[in-house]
Parts: structure tokens; sequence; C-alpha cells
């Protein structure tokens, strides 16, 4: 993955760490969807310390849907960062199903309205930090996995949870012309992915999900890096072995399965200690599980250094 170019700098108002992940009201209705400046009106505050709408230190500022939907990586559809949208945008997210099955005592297809009914939409706020040392703030609308894995009961055998993302060489150019092992795969551990953090989403900024940010559903691990976040997902197989992840397989040395967000474990070829905000001057310190310290206790006694 190379880094390119970063947006221009914007001047945003603050919100205050604590509202970053704090589910806020139901956000779908079970057809309409509140608007964006509805939902955006609630999430952001007013920094008194910064009067200017400035960022301060340990300040967290929505990052600017414009930037959110134009700067993507999304390989499906080729390295370059500002031609996903683009090149996504015939993408057909309709009609969709998601099949959940392997270990499980209720294998079942869901479609995207079966979803959508069974499921309670929220909205959470997450900081989102990407391998390659820059990150954003994203409103998601979405559902914890947790929920759906619920439904499919889990047996006992299943300890490991992958994730599929779709295969559509036809409408998606870098299945083609990228030779990588195609379709991209993720996983988690069962434990993380049944996390209260972890979360199926099917909207952003108070809409559906576009094409270049995974619609019409992906994964979001905030504490992980991006990579781990699987977009436009098709499968989901509860195992009982580790899965195979895209990125671990092209190179193991660099990506590792879990991924967590820490500073203190390098890239090999570049720093994480540090991250360019995007929207932001500067750059500002990244936080071990990029500050969700809440997931701590599911890697207790493991060496993050080895367990990258
Ligand atoms: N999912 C698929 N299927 N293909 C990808 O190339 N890129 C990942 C992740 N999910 C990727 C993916 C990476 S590296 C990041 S940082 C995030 O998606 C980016 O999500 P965003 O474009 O919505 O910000």
């Amino acid at each position: 993955m190379n880094t390119e170019n970063f947006p221009q700098p914007i001047k945003q108002e603050p919100i205050t760490p604590k509202q970053l992940y704090l589910t806020r009201r139901k956000f779908l209705e079970a057809a309409g969807i509140l608007t964006a400046s509805t939902i955006l009106a609630a999430c952001l505050g007013s920094d008194p310390a910064s009067p200017s709408g400035s960022p301060t230190s340990g300040t967290d500022i929505m990052t600017r849907k414009d930037l959110a939907t134009s700067f993507n990586n999304f390989y499906e559809f080729g390295t370059s960062k500002s031609s996903v949208a683009e090149r996504a945008k015939d993408f057909q997210m309709q009609p969709w199903q998601v099949e959940v099955g392997g270990l499980v005592r209720y294998p079942r297809i869901f479609s995207m309205e079966e979803l959508l009914d069974n499921f309670t939409q929220e909205e959470r706020i997450y900081r989102m930090r990407c391998v390659e040392a820059w990150s954003m703030v994203l409103p998601w609308a979405g559902f914890p996995l947790a929920q759906l894995l619920e439904v499919v009961e889990p047996l006992p055998e299943a300890k490991f949870v992958g994730f599929q993302s779709v295969y559509r060489p036809e409408e998606m150019p870098g299945q083609v012309g990228l030779e990588f092992p195609w379709p991209y795969l993720e996983g988690l551990r069962l434990d993380e992915a049944q996390h209260p953090l972890t979360l199926l989403a099917m909207g952003l900024y108070a809409e559906p999900l576009t094409p270049q940010n995974g619609g019409p559903i992906r994964l979001v691990v905030p504490w992980k890096y991006g990579f781990k976040s699987a977009k436009a997902l098709v499968k989901i197989t509860l195992q009982a072995d580790q899965p195979v992840t895209f990125w671990n397989a092209i190179a193991p040395q660099e990506y590792g399965f879990y991924a967590n967000v820490n500073p203190a474990v390098d890239h090999p070829r570049w720093s994480q200690s540090e991250e360019r905000r995007i929207g932001e001057i500067g750059s500002r310190a990244t936080q071990l599980f990029n500050g969700y310290e809440e997931v701590a206790p599911l890697y207790e006694g493991m060496d993050l250094s080895v367990n990258f």
C-alpha cells in the first residue's frame, strides 16, 4: 500500500473524545434515514477552549464527508485512492445478500432488507486508523456483529470468523488488473467478532454506504488497522482455524493477522508512532488500540509484538 498526497486541511467543529463511539440513537427508521445535518448537529459539540474550531490536542474532529468519500482504499477498484469513487460509481449494490454459515447451528442467507428489518441501526462515531499512518473520524450506521452471530448461534468448535468481500471482476477492474489472491478476505477471533465495538455498517454520514466506502455492507473494527474492516461483504464464516486473510497472505511480515493499532510496533517500512489525521495539519500520536482501551482484556498475556 502506498501513501498518496493527502487532501488539503479543513476547518471543522470539534467533538470531544468521549463522544467518539457512543451509541446515540436509533439511526434508521424502518424505511427512512435521518438527514445528515440532524446527525451532525447531534454529534458535533463546540469546544470552548477552541472557539475558532481548530483542532486542540486530543480533540477528535469528524472528517469531512467529501474527503471520506473521495480518498479511499479499495483495491478491487485499483490502487489510486482518488480514483476509487469514480471507478465504483456504477457498482451494483442491489440486490445484495450475505451468507452466514460454517460452524453455526442456523446457517442463513440474509438479504439487505432482512438485515435492515431485523437489526436496529445505531450511529457510531469511530476513529479509523489506516496501516499507512493516516486516520479519519467517521460516523457509521450499523449494528454490532455480535447480534448477527447470536441469531445463527456459533457452535462450540467455532473459534474464528472469516469475512469475504464480493468477487465481481466484471465490475471491479482491480480484480482483473492486480495479481492479488482475490476475493479480499479478512478474519477475527470469535471473541473479537463478538466485542460490542465490532460493527456491521450499512451507512455513513446518515446515508446508505457508498460503493467506494464498502457499500452496501462492510465490517468496521475500530481498534485495528483499517485493512481488517473488509468492504462489500458477501460471506461470513464461523470456523475452527484462523482464517487466511488477504494482506497477511500477500506480505505476512508486514501485515499481521491481529493488526491491532499499536504505536510501539512499527511497520517494517515505516513508523506507526504517529499518524496524519485527514483534514488536519501536522501529525498526532497514535494510540494503542486506536484509543479503544476497553479491548485490552482480549489480548491479556499475549505479546503484541509477536502477534502483531
Ligand atoms: N476491503 C476490501 N474489500 N478491499 C480493500 O482494498 N481496503 C482496506 C479496508 N477494507 C480494502 C477493504 C483498507 S486498507 C482501509 S484503510 C479501509 O478499507 C478504507 O476504508 P474507507 O475507504 O472507507 O476509508
